[in-house]
């Protein structure tokens, strides 16, 4: 893991209260911090500024959350660098869709770990099933996230290590309530913030040290989904009037690359998405879900691919149908491949003989969709996996409003309940196109979009469909942009194993 021996060693300035620039970056505000941080290429001994819990909208909601972190490298090894064209990395923290505070961090990467046990993810997928993801076992906060060998990492450390400047926002969460007891952090809120904040750093170009044509996002699970959905809504018109009521700064909140893991999103379709994948797979108790719920979700999935209308070379129009073949052979087959060319001879023998649906030719591993799911084993959601019948997952409260702590957002999960005629109240299918990159890619194929993007999840995680991340990389593929994406052979959720090949990618990209 990373040491990190944070030491104040500098004065910080003073901020101007005048309100009319309260925007307004300054430069001279930060203390000098050291650390030490691990990288592939050892430890790098890295001097930096930090500027510290940045209110980024002029009319703040809650500062606790919509406030952000800034580090700049200036010595990385006794040797100076200048960041003040270098890449940002803007490392969001959120988890579970809960609020995230940059505020109380006392360098780079520190952002507070609110309600995670362990702090962070887990490498394999999780043991317990439940109906989503309730208030109790949610993950949240740090940006959790796990190298091969289960230590964290963190993307913002070592951007840092690399000399660029890191960007590390807070954004509202679905818990938040006021002392009327409204729900003020609940969708788009999360969302709406991270836009402020790159608005924020664009705004103030020429003072804040980087390049801020150069914006790379990052994030995990919810934060994942933030993440891409920053990429895909880019200058969409559509946050305007929520951006307004924050007073943030006048500028594109367009970003330049997307770094995306495990992204937990296209939420109204993820239940439908989840039985298509997972519908056979027993929870970790050994017990099946409902078969006709799964199985009335995972037929509804198949209109929804098909109004996707993605195409893939050698697959054609990707349907129900083929679409575990497509993934089968896209990713999860190359998968195995690099894992097992990874082994020694002796470790190779010894997988293999533990895994004998894999067929190894020496050179390419092959094996059927129906062997990948039994060797996954149990899923870690019941049926519905994310509007749950009873309101208790996390999604549910993310789509919370007012004083209503949780509804649902699926016409399928809202007709079970109340009846055939139910309608969704009227403001969620707006909020739900707020909160989906693949409205923005799908739908309006928005051209202020990213258009570099880099996208990871591990073969073992349940938490969502693994179709998600094969959707969203097949409908920027489709889009011409440049794509990245890889699925971690039997990692599970937060699986981060190669942090070092994104750094470089990000040199790549932005160079
Ligand atoms: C996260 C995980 C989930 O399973 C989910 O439904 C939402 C968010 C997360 O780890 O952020």
């Amino acid at each position: 893991g990373f040491a990190l021996s944070a030491q104040a060693s500098g004065t910080s300035g003073s901020k101007s209260s005048d309100s009319s620039d309260a925007l307004v970056f300054d430069k001279d505000a930060f203390t000098v911090l050291t650390t030490t941080i691990t990288t592939d290429g050892g430890d790098k001994e890295v001097k930096y500024h930090f500027y510290k819990a940045i209110t980024y909208v002029a009319k703040p909601v809650d500062e606790k959350y919509q406030s952000l972190n800034v580090s700049v490298p200036v010595e990385i090894d006794g040797t100076a660098v200048d960041a003040t064209n270098a890449p940002i990395l803007f490392a969001n923290s959120v988890g579970g869709y809960m609020p995230s505070s940059v505020a109380d961090a006392t360098g780079v990467g520190g952002a507070a770990m609110t309600g995670m046990p362990g702090g962070g993810a887990s490498a394999s997928p999780s043991a317990s099933a439940s109906a989503g993801t309730g208030a109790g076992e949610v993950q949240s906060g740090g940006n959790g996230q796990v190298n091969a060998g289960g230590e964290m990492v963190n993307n913002g450390k070592l951007a840092l290590a690399a000399g660029y400047v890191v960007v590390e926002p807070g954004a509202r969460g679905r818990t938040l309530t006021d002392s009327s007891g409204t729900y003020y952090g609940t969708a788009p809120a999360a969302i709406v913030d991270l836009k402020a904040a790159v608005r924020y750093v664009r705004f103030n170009k020429g003072r804040i040290p980087g390049n801020t044509a150069r914006i790379v996002s990052s994030g995990t699970s919810a934060g994942g989904a933030l993440s891409a959905l920053l990429g895909a809504s880019g200058d969409s018109p559509l946050y305007d009037s929520y951006l307004k009521d924050l007073g943030a700064a006048e500028a594109s909140d367009a970003i330049f690359a997307s770094g995306d893991w495990c992204p937990i999103t296209d939420l109204e379709h993820a239940d439908m998405a989840y039985e298509w994948n997972w519908g056979a797979n027993k929870l970790s108790t050994g017990t099946l879900v409902d078969q006709s719920v799964s199985k009335e979700l995972s037929t509804a999935f198949a209109d929804y691919q098909a109004s996707l209308r993605l195409r893939a070379k050698g697959f054609g129009a990707l349907t129900a149908r083929n679409l575990d073949d497509y993934l089968l052979r896209t990713y999860l087959q190359p998968s195995a491949t690099t894992y097992l060319k990874g082994l020694s001879e002796t470790e190779r023998s010894t997988y293999l003989a533990a895994n004998t649906f894999i067929t190894w030719d020496g050179t390419v591993a092959t094996f059927t969709w129906a062997d990948f799911l039994t060797h996954v084993g149990a899923r870690k959601k019941d049926t519905p996996a994310f509007d749950a019948f009873d309101l208790s997952a996390g999604e549910n409260n993310e789509f919370g409003t007012g004083t209503t702590q949780a509804r649902h957002f699926t016409l399928y999960s809202l007709r079970h309940e109340k009846g055939g005629s139910a309608r969704l109240d009227s403001d969620l299918p707006t909020k739900l196109d707020l909160m989906n990159p693949m409205y923005h890619l799908v739908k309006e194929q928005n051209p202020h979009r990213s258009k570099h993007w880099w996208i990871r999840v591990g073969t073992k995680d349940s938490d969502t469909s693994l179709s998600v991340v094969g959707n969203l990389a097949a409908s920027l593929e489709q889009l011409g942009d440049d794509v990245d994406t890889l699925y971690y052979w039997d990692q599970g959720h937060g699986a981060n194993t190669d942090a070092a090949d994104f750094i470089t990618w990000i040199a790549k990209v932005t160079g």
